[in-house]
């Protein structure tokens, strides 16, 4: 833009393109203008300031005018009926109490913390506070309130929340920030954003000029965004002593957080919750007549003892049930499977008694109890859709005029976000299915039952074996107060827990953070765009650092990749990693993928690796399952085994038949919906990135070689790697590190006898009892060759080293020797061009 040495010329030109640049939302409340021109965007205002002494007198008046505008307009608001209905509800909000206490301590402080349970008003008033206080001291326009939130529905639904409280649209004085989605027009001073979008402020803005107030929201999560933004605000706030930092979490170990930050003072907002009485398995067994019988059958790991459902006695009524809250359930039930061991946590899989219990247990609710909300927790997406389907078709709970079932989830729509809430008509009972994201982001006021499945999807990691999951995993004692916690708000409530306590008892007390059970790989990756220095040294100043080997872990991992050179340096394909929101093997084979022009089915399989497996294996039609199973089991790859289902479900829809062609070959329609959407958005953030033309042609003519496609999985996957050996009857697998491995039953490969090329790539290993590898694909020896390892500028040398290392591992030196020559002459080619 314009230089400003002729302050008077260049200003008003300037001011009155900009302002012509950014009449997005019309609606804006305080638009203050002057001879046509429009001005009050912050960034506008810092942007004129840097430029004269005469510019700033004028920049002051500018901002004076506008703060006393927002002043008069937030005052007639709160003079309103509707306004002043509006306010008489907040002050109902325990928050409201401290309102002057935490004003306060921020004048008086740089950093404060506040905690308050879930519900008490935190999230929704405490930016407003600060806003209104701002707006009333006539510094409205000055102020820059950043609100940060784990989840993007719970940045959107907030946002909207304070923007109706305020008698606002979205876009005026609030607004909200999300990855590719965000409505925030000239005059918002209040944003609500993920962690992540913040994250990416930094980058572009290292010093977070122009805002005045940070709030991280859920720190008690200790989410991995947020533990990782905490270092570098923490570095941060010394360089900016103006910039004050708010801390807000609905339980808080406050002595962990206060000496981190040096001892900031914490405000407790006092709660109050009504009491919520408890039920345990052992207690809904009884109340609904059902038993539970061991079965034969084995799961996956052929490891796990099955238990099944059988209803054999009637229900009792709740006041016949012997025992409710305190007692475990009689010996002779439970003996078998409760030890009250770690072991039986293990051997008590809900997946398996889960649905029909819960079904049961609704319409017991639905039919027999006062009214209220039910808030049903499951594992994760998946399990609420498929759980969702089956109540659909349920007589009373699939009946729309007395049922509104409805399911919350991080990646649900906006418009489905809003119906929860809404509140039902008279006489219909909501159902809401909901993620982990319902324990403390999302209030749902009229929840008064709630149904607890006891399990959350997380990753988890072991820095040992260095091998990944993400597997759904028992919840912390705290997340279980948290869920029952959700029962007693309006009023005395109920919670089902769907295991029995003996199991509970053996719960974690906290949920580990999540910089301490996830991969690194992609935070080092940030590190390194951010600039933030050698990645050990920084990890070390997180509030619980992760273990060096983990850290060295994921270094070593993004060298071999090629994502860093050997100084740790982002490479060119390190940079593009950053712009994806993926795995980085899974986003390095989306690039080469579309570097080498067969993008179609590299979309499918990495969308098909990010959602549940697609083919459904019921224990009652296993073996109709995998003879269905078996024709798209063609080419030894279970990722050509989802791209071919994927390609014959898109056919099929052509004609209206999806559902059909799933129900006929056992394949899940959700996981090929989602395939479906992330291949859509995948493919938007592949063209922002200029890696794929507008018209996919050319990013398509290889499509079909699927000896390329292998090789390219190859290139993602590397290096895990095992080689086939072959035997009388069958083959085993071994990798270099782990000598044998078995593969998961679920792979199409467990069904082979023999191989057609000598080597498996695949996409995780796992720990459970032996080492299984799952997702796997043959590959020859010319694709490995070729594209195990890095093919970009640099770091060559290392990588053939431990390409040869492998080779020489399973092969005859000489041989081995052989390959590395042929790869050490492409490398050159490659590098010269
Ligand atoms: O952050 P915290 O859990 O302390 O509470 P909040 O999210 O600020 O919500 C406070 C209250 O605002 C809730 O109890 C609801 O009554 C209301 N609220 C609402 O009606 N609609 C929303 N989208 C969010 C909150
Ligand atoms: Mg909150």
């Amino acid at each position: 833009y314009p230089l400003y040495k002729d302050v008077s010329g260049h200003l008003a030109s300037y001011i009155s393109q900009k302002s012509s640049n950014t009449s997005s939302s019309g609606n804006s409340v305080c638009s203050w203008s002057t001879n046509g021109i429009n001005l009050s965007n912050d960034e506008t205002l810092f942007e004129l300031q840097e430029s004269s002494v005469q510019n700033k007198a004028a920049v002051e008046k500018i901002r004076w005018r506008i703060s006393l505008q927002l002043r008069n307009q937030q005052q007639a608001w709160q003079e309103s009926v509707e306004g002043k209905r509006m306010l008489e509800f907040r002050h109902t909000l325990p928050v409201y109490k401290e309102r002057d206490a935490i004003l306060s301590a921020i004048s008086q402080n740089q950093i404060i913390f506040v905690s308050g349970e879930t519900g008490c008003g935190k999230t929704t008033q405490i930016p407003q506070f600060i806003l209104e206080s701002e707006i009333d001291s006539v510094r409205g326009a000055t102020c820059s309130i950043i609100c940060t939130q784990p989840r993007r529905i719970s940045a959107i639904s907030v946002s909207e929340r304070v923007a109706t409280e305020r008698g606002e649209q979205l876009g005026e004085s609030v607004g909200y920030k999300v990855r590719l989605e965000g409505v925030k027009g000239r005059d918002t001073h209040l944003l609500f954003c993920t962690t992540g979008v913040l994250l990416r402020r930094l980058l572009v803005d290292r010093n977070l000029r122009g805002i005045s107030h940070i709030i991280v929201d859920e720190i008690h999560e200790r989410g991995m965004n947020e533990d990782f933004l905490l270092i570098i605000l923490r570095d941060l706030l010394p360089h900016r002593p103006e910039l004050k930092l708010i801390l807000m979490s609905a339980t808080l170990d406050a002595e962990l957080f206060s000496s981190y930050f040096g001892g900031a003072p914490l405000i407790r907002i006092p709660g109050f919750t009504y009491p919520v009485q408890t039920y345990f398995l052992e207690n809904i067994l009884e109340m609904t007549g059902y038993r539970l019988t061991p079965s034969n059958q084995v799961d996956d790991y052929g490891s796990e003892k099955i238990w099944k459902m059988n209803k054999n006695a009637p229900g009792k009524r709740k006041s016949q049930i012997s025992s409710v809250v305190d007692d475990v359930l009689s010996a002779a039930d439970f003996n078998e499977y409760s030890h009250q061991t770690q072991e039986s946590l293990r051997c008590w899989n809900p997946d398996y008694i889960g649905f029909s219990l819960i079904e049961h247990l609704l319409c017991q609710i639905c039919e027999r109890e006062k009214p209220g909300a039910i808030l049903v927790f499951m594992t994760g997406w998946d399990d609420i859709s498929s759980l969702r389907e089956r109540l659909q078709a349920h007589p009373i709970l699939g009946d729309t005029t007395r049922v509104l079932l409805l399911a919350c989830h991080s990646s649900m729509a906006s418009s489905e976000q809003k119906l929860i809430f809404e509140k039902p008509d008279n006489g219909v009972r909501k159902i809401i299915l909901a993620t982990n994201i319902a324990e403390t982001s999302i209030t749902i006021d009229d929840v008064v039952y709630v149904i607890d499945c006891g399990k959350a999807k997380e990753t988890s990691y072991d820095a040992l074996n260095n091998t990944p999951c993400l597997l759904p995993s028992w919840i912390s004692k705290v997340s279980v107060r948290q869920r029952r916690g959700r029962a007693g708000r309006v009023q005395p409530g109920e919670c089902f827990h769907m295991y029995p306590r003996c199991v509970y008892n053996a719960f974690v007390d906290f949920q580990l953070p999540e910089i301490l059970r996830t991969p690194l790989q992609s935070l080092c990756l940030q590190i390194k765009s951010l600039q933030l220095g050698n990645i050990s040294e920084f990890l070390a100043k997180a509030l619980q650092s992760p273990e060096l080997l983990a850290v060295q872990n994921a270094i070593e991992h993004l060298k071999i990749i090629g994502a860093l050179d050997k100084f740790e340096n982002l490479t060119a394909l390190g940079r593009y990693l950053i712009k994806l929101p993926l795995e980085p093997k899974l986003g390095k084979m989306l690039i080469i993928g579309a570097i080498f022009h067969c993008l179609d089915p590299i979309l499918t399989i990495v969308a098909g690796l990010s959602v549940r497996d697609p083919f459904l294996s019921p224990m009652d039609k296993k073996d109709l399952a995998d003879a269905a199973k078996a024709q798209f089991s063609v080419d030894q790859s279970d990722h050509l085994a989802i791209f071919r289902a994927y390609e014959g479900w898109k056919i099929a829809e052509m004609d209206q038949a999806g559902y059909d062609y799933c129900w006929k070959n056992f394949i899940s329609v959700q996981s090929m919906k989602a395939i479906d959407s992330l291949r859509r958005e995948f493919l938007s953030l592949l063209k922002d990135i200029g890696l794929v033309d507008s018209d996919l042609t050319s990013n398509n003519v290889w499509s079909y070689d699927m000896d390329l496609v292998r090789a390219i999985i190859c290139y993602g996957l590397y290096p895990g790697i095992c080689s086939v050996v072959p035997n009388d009857k069958s083959f085993t697998l071994k990798t270099m590190e782990d000598g044998k491995v078995l593969l998961n039953s679920n792979s199409v490969n467990s069904k082979e006898s023999t191989m057609a090329y000598p080597w498996l790539i695949f996409n995780e290993k796992i720990k459970v009892n032996s080492i299984f590898v799952r997702d796997s694909t043959a590959i020859s020896d010319s694709a490995l060759l070729l594209f195990g390892g890095n093919i970009t500028r640099g770091d060559s040398d290392g990588h053939l080293q431990m390409l040869g290392g492998y080779l020489e591992f399973f092969m005859e030196p000489s041989v081995a020797g052989m390959f590395l020559t042929v790869r050490r002459e492409l490398d050159e080619v490659i590098q010269s061009k």
